[in-house]
């Protein structure tokens, strides 16, 4: 099976935001990732919900919604309203996952976890058959356009075999400085997703650099 593509959002021309919504539309992407930022669990502010929930009449693929904000229990059931298919949360801004996670599944909506550079795969050991996608930052959360991080490829590899040896079902995704070189070696080691924002949007033909990706 091929990788999943989730071309994020942020990177993309918000004047003409329908035209490039429509591009996604119609390329070989899987999912539309959307970064919601709130200045307080990263350095920057992004868009909310009433852009999530436009965004929503046009995409034709789910919505894949990474919330960088912290106490994110407190707005499930708003992103689920808003049209999030996939919500996931930061490990480091939920004081009880678990509970959170069960929020998220409640709602009908896939749960996704998402860890930062500097945290550890093996804290998801508990609780990794609950999660069905886990979001590895390759760059610290808050901005496009960042060089890849190194280590993440032997995250990638801990964190397959923590899946396999739970005999769980989880995707690993990944976000953050991704391109066809870096693309390729997350692929290799076990990576289901990929996120690529200015990779994408910041290309002369951006069909053609989603569609790379999904030949990686
Ligand atoms: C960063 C966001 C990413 C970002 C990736 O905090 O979570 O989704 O858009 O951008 P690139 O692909 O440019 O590194
Ligand atoms: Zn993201």
């Amino acid at each position: 099976m091929s990788v999943i593509v989730s071309p994020s959002l942020l990177s993309a021309d918000f004047l003409h935001l329908s035209k490039d919504i429509e591009m996604v539309n119609r390329s070989q992407a899987d999912w539309f990732h959307l970064d919601i930022m709130d200045g307080v669990f990263v350095p920057n502010i992004s868009y909310g919900l009433p852009v999530v929930s436009q965004i929503k009449k046009m995409a034709t693929k789910p919505l894949d919604v990474h919330l960088m904000i912290v106490q994110p229990e407190r707005y499930v059931e708003a992103f689920h309203k808003a049209g999030a298919d996939i919500l996931t949360v930061h490990y480091e801004a939920c004081t009880h996952l678990h509970r959170t996670i069960q929020q998220i599944k409640a709602q009908g909506m896939k749960a996704g976890v998402s860890l930062n550079p500097h945290t550890p795969v093996s804290l998801l050991e508990d609780i990794i058959k609950d999660i069905d996608v886990v979001l590895l930052m390759s760059v610290n959360p808050g901005f496009g356009g960042q060089s890849f991080i190194e280590q993440t490829i032997n995250k990638v590899d801990k964190l397959k075999k923590l899946i396999i040896e739970s005999n769980s079902h989880t995707l690993i995704e990944i976000d953050g400085g991704v391109n066809f070189e870096t693309g390729k070696r997350l692929v290799n080691a076990g990576a289901d997703a990929l996120v690529a924002g200015s990779f994408v949007f910041n290309a002369t033909d951006p069909e053609a650099n989603i569609k790379g990706l999904k030949e990686l």
